[in-house]
């Protein structure tokens, strides 16, 4: 069903963290090394295309010519959850340009409200990161991604740990060119909007303000 732009990202260590995560027994200390762990692994996933330029070097014993990350790498959390990703990525990609934007879904309606927006400038050669842990109704992914073409953006794809099939849905027909990397796809939504069977709030565990 799922085929189109769409990375499940399957591995032994995901679906150990994620069991952790997900267990509402687990504590906010816990939780943030398991968010880390996932985070992490699907960054590296979802950076394996990234382009690469070379550099002449000196090793200690010779001159050679090694390959290393363009510039031109912009990575956008989604405020408040996103951060808990942007976190992670910062071993990998120390270096790159951040933007931000605050989305925060109205307890009732489930819409996303804009609150804070922040971002570098964005040029179609740019590789664009979103990150945000939920993928529920899609409405902050596909509010965000919107505000990144108006800026010029082009090669965008999303990273998000647990999504939902209506979120799937919403951004391949919203954005079909946008590739989504995801370490679940979960059942459904309840009447909240709350991914089922999800993890529950994830600002709230990861930042403990349950
Ligand atoms: C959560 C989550 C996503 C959004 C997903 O944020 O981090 O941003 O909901 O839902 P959607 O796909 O239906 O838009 P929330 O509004 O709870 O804000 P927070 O990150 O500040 O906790
Ligand atoms: N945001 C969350 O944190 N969890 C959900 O299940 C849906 C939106």
């Amino acid at each position: 069903m799922y085929t189109k732009n769409i990375t499940i990202v399957k591995h032994p260590l995901i679906d150990h963290s994620l069991t952790i995560l997900r267990d509402k027994k687990t504590k906010t200390e816990e939780f943030r090394r398991h968010a880390n762990i996932v985070s992490k692994i699907l960054l590296v996933e979802a950076a394996k295309h990234l382009p690469l330029k070379n550099k002449k070097i000196e090793t200690p014993l010779a001159s050679m010519t090694g390959r290393i990350l363009t510039d031109e790498i912009v990575v956008v959390p989604v405020l408040r959850a996103g951060l808990a990703m942007l976190f992670s990525l910062q071993d990998f990609l120390p270096s790159v340009s951040v933007g931000f934007i605050g989305l925060e879904r109205d307890e009732k309606t489930a819409v996303a409200r804009e609150y804070y927006q922040k971002l570098p400038d964005i040029f179609a050669t740019h590789h664009v990161f979103v990150l945000d842990p939920m993928l529920a109704t899609g409405g902050s992914f596909d509010d965000t991604i919107t505000a990144l073409r108006a800026k010029g953006g082009k090669r965008i794809s999303i990273v998000c740990i647990v999504s939902a099939p209506a979120g799937i849905e919403r951004i391949q027909k919203n954005h079909p060119d946008v590739e989504i990397f995801t370490a679940a796809v979960d059942t459904s939504l309840n009447s909240k909007k709350y991914i089922v069977p999800g993890l529950g709030d994830f600002g709230d565990r990861y930042f403990g303000t349950q």
